[in-house]
């Protein structure tokens, strides 16, 4: 398989240890830490036995798998199950983002480069432009492109066949997609935030990997603090093992993953400062809640999407935080978690209906 990046996207690199998008730091290991194939890849076990059932039909048709769409929070491996779709597939990968596709002619290249049943990955495919979603139905629907050659009255247009692909679109925000393009996938998968016995496993895995001595304790506490995400959780390992070999004996148990953990600011369940802060401004600033998202973003100094698409997905999976029709809501395991006595009755009844 013909692995080719074509450019990265153009993701903040912001400094939280905890981030979930990818960092510089991130790219050295996060190769030979990629699983190849379906059977390596831990977690995701819907997504992972419906691919299976479409791979080996599609393989038995001798066609393309149909188009895919992964949705989900950052750093849950959306590239890495791409990669894996198209070596299961026994395909090439092309790896693009939406934002790096600027002009007509950036598909058109990407898209005329491709062999039959190949693979193109396109990340941040929410933010694709309008023109270049128009140039990618046709793509989509009868694999051909249609090119405009000239200008004014004498312009026409002349189609070109392309061979039979894969487009594999990835995001964090589904809801942004338009329709028309939305509809063009066949194959919807929504990536979930892993359990901890899950990172626990990837992390057992990646020390194995890199050569790392780990017990299951000290990888069940780096688990327990990397927010259901395996970017985080082999950037926590990496972070861990300089603590054990330098105040330990070079093997991360329970306790040196604990002192590592505390050291870096990171709560006994994962959560930063950014998290600390949405949910004191919650609590201290809008008596728990309802508080909309952009009220609260403007109050704490934060986009708004990095809240959604950062902050929210793990805090709803730790049962911190609702949605409410009137706004977001801290819940009582949140103020329990903080130090807070009050309870919020009201949010608490709202988020049951
Ligand atoms: N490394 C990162 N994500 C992984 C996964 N889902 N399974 C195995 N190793 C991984």
């Amino acid at each position: 398989m013909v692995f080719v990046v074509l450019e990265t996207s153009e993701l903040d690199f912001e400094n939280r240890i905890v981030s979930p998008d990818a960092d510089k730091s991130d790219n050295e290991i996060d190769y030979s830490l990629r699983p190849k194939t379906l059977g390596e890849y831990i977690g995701q076990d819907k997504v992972k036995e419906n691919l299976r059932i479409f791979i080996e039909a599609a393989k038995g048709r001798d066609e393309p798998l149909d188009h895919v769409l992964l949705y989900g929070p950052p750093g849950l491996g959306k590239t890495t199950l791409s990669a894996i779709i198209a070596h299961e597939m026994g395909v090439n990968i092309r790896i693009t983002s939406g934002p790096a596709i600027e002009k007509p002619g950036d598909l058109a290249a990407l898209l005329t480069n491709l062999s039959e049943n190949d693979v193109l990955f396109i990340d941040e495919i929410h933010r694709l432009s309008r023109s270049i979603e128009e140039i990618l139905y046709p793509a989509l629907e009868d694999f051909a492109l249609d090119i405009i050659i000239g200008k004014g009255p004498s312009a026409r247009s002349i189609r070109i066949d392309l061979p039979k692909f894969t487009l594999i679109g990835a995001t964090t925000r589904a809801g942004q997609l338009t329709s028309p393009l939305r509809d063009r996938f066949g194959v919807v998968f929504r990536l979930e935030l892993y359990t901890n016995e899950q990172l626990c496993d990837i992390i057992m895995r990646s020390s194995v990997i890199l050569a790392i001595a780990c017990d299951r304790d000290g990888a069940m506490e780096i688990a327990r603090r990397s927010r259901g995400t395996p970017r985080i959780a082999n950037r926590l390992l990496k972070r861990v093992r300089d603590f054990a070999e330098v105040m330990g004996n070079g093997k991360i148990t329970e306790d040196i993953a604990k002192i590592a953990l505390d050291r870096l600011e990171i709560d006994s369940l994962g959560l930063d400062s950014l998290d600390k802060r949405v949910l004191n401004m919650i609590i201290k600033g809008y008596g728990g809640g309802p508080v909309g998202l952009e009220t609260l973003a403007s109050a704490i100094g934060e986009e708004s999407v990095t809240i959604e698409d950062v902050c929210e997905p793990y805090l709803m999976q730790l049962g911190f935080l609702s949605r409410t029709p009137r706004g977001r809501c801290a819940t009582n395991l949140a103020y329990r978690h903080l130090g807070y006595a009050l309870k919020n009755e009201d949010c608490e009844q709202q988020s049951l209906i």
